[in-house]
C-alpha cells in the first residue's frame, strides 16, 4: 500500500480508504447490513494497510457507524483513522450539534473521531449552519477532545467550495473526483485550490459508484490499445492518484475481490506517473462516457427513501445503463418484467423529497418518469442483448 502526509497534519495515510456507504446487505434493505461479512472485510482491508476507514451518521439506515465500530474492536481502532460526517441538516439548534456528535461517538463505540466532517454541504446548508455556529462547534469539540481533525464534504460550485475552504482552517476535505466529473463540482480547480492550502484532499466516487468498473465494448476496446494494460478500475484510480494533492481515496467496496483489486492498483500507483499518451487516452473515454450517460447519478442512495416507494436509483442506473451499453431493450425488460409495479417511476407523486437530498441536483421527478414511460412503451424484447439479475 502506498502512503501520503495527511497535508498539513504529521501523520500518513493509505491512499485507498475503505468507504462504508456500500457494506454488504442481506437482501435488498440497504439498512440490513450482514455483519459478519462487513466486518470480515474491514478488517482484510486493515490487515492489508488501509488505514482510514469512512463512514456517516447516515450510511447504511444509521447503521454504518454502528457496524464500523464493532469491526474496530479487537485491536483494529488503534490501528486506523475513524473518518465520520455530521449531518447538519438535523441540527436545528446549536445544542443539536454535539447531541448528534455525542450518538456518533457512542455508536462507533470510541472516545474520539480523527476525522469529523460537515456532511454533504451546499450553498444553502452552508449559510445556515455557520449561522448556528457550526464553527464554534468543531473549535469546542476539538477541544473537549471528541474530534481531532476538522472536515468536511461538499456537493455544490468551486464558488462554494472555495469559500467554505477559506472560512476555517480544515484538516481535510472529502471531494467527488474521478475522470468524468472533472470539471464539476469542486472539480480539479478545488482539488487544486485545497492543495495549495496543505488540505489534505480525500477523493468519494472515484469509480462513480461503480459505474466505471464496467466499460462497454467500445471503451474497453479504447482502453486496450494503452502500451501500458490495465483494468477499467485501474485507470481510473491510476487518474487519481496521479494528483499528489489527493491524499486518500475512498472506495465503497462490498467485495473482497474489489478490494483486492483495490489494494493491488493503489499499492503500484505514484503521483505524476502517467505519461502524456495516457492522459490523452484517459480524456478521450471520458469523452466517449460523456457521451453516454444519460443522468449524473452514482447510486448512492441519498435520495431514499422514497415516500411513494419509487426505487430511484435502481430505475436511474437502468436508464443510465440502457444508453452507456446502447441496450435499452434489456434494461426495459428488468424494469418491466422484474422491477415491483410499486417500485416504479409512474408512482412517483413530485413531492420532489429526493431532489432536495440529491448531492448531484438532478431533476429525479422528471426523470423517472421519463424513463418510466421510455421503459413502459418498450413489449419487444426480441432485440435484447444482455440483461442484469441484480436487483438492488
Ligand atoms: N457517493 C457519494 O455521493 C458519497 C458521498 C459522501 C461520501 N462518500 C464516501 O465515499 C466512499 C466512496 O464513494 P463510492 O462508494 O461512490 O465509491 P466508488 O468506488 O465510486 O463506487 C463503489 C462501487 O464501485 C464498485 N467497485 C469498487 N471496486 C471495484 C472493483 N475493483 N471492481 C469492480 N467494481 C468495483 C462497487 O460497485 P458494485 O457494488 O455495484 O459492485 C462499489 O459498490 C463511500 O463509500 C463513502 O464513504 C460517497
Amino acid at each position: 500500500m502506498k502512503y501520503r502526509k495527511f497535508g498539513r497534519e504529521h501523520f500518513d495515510v493509505s491512499l485507498l480508504g475503505f468507504g462504508a456507504m456500500r457494506l454488504p446487505i442481506i437482501g435488498n434493505d440497504t439498512s440490513e447490513i450482514d455483519e459478519e461479512k462487513a466486518i470480515k472485510l474491514i478488517r482484510h482491508a486493515i490487515n492489508n494497510g488501509v488505514n482510514f476507514v469512512d463512514t456517516a451518521y447516515v450510511y447504511h439506515g444509521g447503521k454504518s457507524e454502528i457496524v464500523v465500530g464493532k469491526a474496530l474492536k479487537d485491536g483494529f481502532r488503534e490501528k486506523v483513522k475513524i473518518s465520520t460526517k455530521l449531518p447538519t441538516w438535523l441540527a436545528k439548534s446549536y445544542e443539536d450539534f454535539e447531541k448528534l456528535l455525542d450518538t456518533q461517538l457512542e455508536r462507533l463505540d470510541v472516545d474520539y473521531i480523527d476525522v469529523f466532517l460537515l456532511h454533504a454541504l451546499n450553498k444553502k446548508e452552508w449559510d445556515r449552519i455557520k449561522e448556528l455556529g457550526v464553527l464554534k462547534f468543531l473549535d469546542e469539540a476539538i477541544e473537549k477532545g471528541k474530534i481531532k481533525y476538522p472536515a468536511f464534504s461538499m456537493h455544490d460550485s468551486f464558488e462554494v467550495f472555495k469559500d467554505i475552504v477559506d472560512s476555517y482552517d480544515w484538516s481535510m476535505c472529502l471531494i467527488q473526483l474521478n475522470y468524468i466529473d472533472e470539471d464539476s463540482q469542486a472539480g480539479i480547480k478545488g482539488l487544486k485550490y485545497a492543495g495549495q492550502k496543505n488540505i489534505a484532499v480525500a477523493i468519494m466516487e472515484p469509480l462513480k459508484g461503480g459505474l466505471l468498473a464496467n466499460p462497454p465494448k467500445e471503451i474497453q476496446e479504447e482502453w486496450d490499445t494503452a502500451d501500458t494494460k490495465r483494468s477499467a478500475v485501474g485507470w481510473s484510480l491510476s487518474y487519481l492518484a496521479n494528483f499528489p494533492e489527493i491524499k486518500v481515496i475512498l472506495s465503497g467496496m462490498n467485495r473482497v475481490d474489489h478490494l483486492d483489486e483495490n489494494i493491488k492498483i493503489l499499492s503500484e500507483c505514484d503521483s505524476n506517473s502517467l505519461s502524456e499518451l495516457e492522459l490523452n487516452l484517459i480524456n478521450k473515454v471520458k469523452n466517449m462516457y460523456n457521451e453516454r450517460i444519460k443522468v449524473p447519478c452514482s447510486k448512492c442512495g441519498y435520495c431514499m427513501p422514497c415516500p411513494a416507494k419509487v426505487n430511484i436509483p435502481y430505475i436511474l442506473n437502468l436508464y443510465n445503463m440502457g444508453y452507456i451499453y446502447n441496450d435499452i431493450t434489456s434494461q426495459a425488460y428488468i424494469y418491466n418484467k422484474m422491477l415491483q409495479e410499486d417500485s416504479k417511476g409512474s408512482n412517483c407523486v413530485d413531492c420532489k423529497k429526493c431532489e432536495e437530498k440529491c448531492p448531484q441536483g438532478i431533476k429525479i421527478s422528471e426523470i423517472v418518469k421519463e424513463a418510466d414511460r421510455e421503459f413502459s412503451k418498450i413489449t419487444d424484447f426480441s432485440t435484447m442483448r444482455w440483461y442484469n439479475t441484480n436487483i438492488n
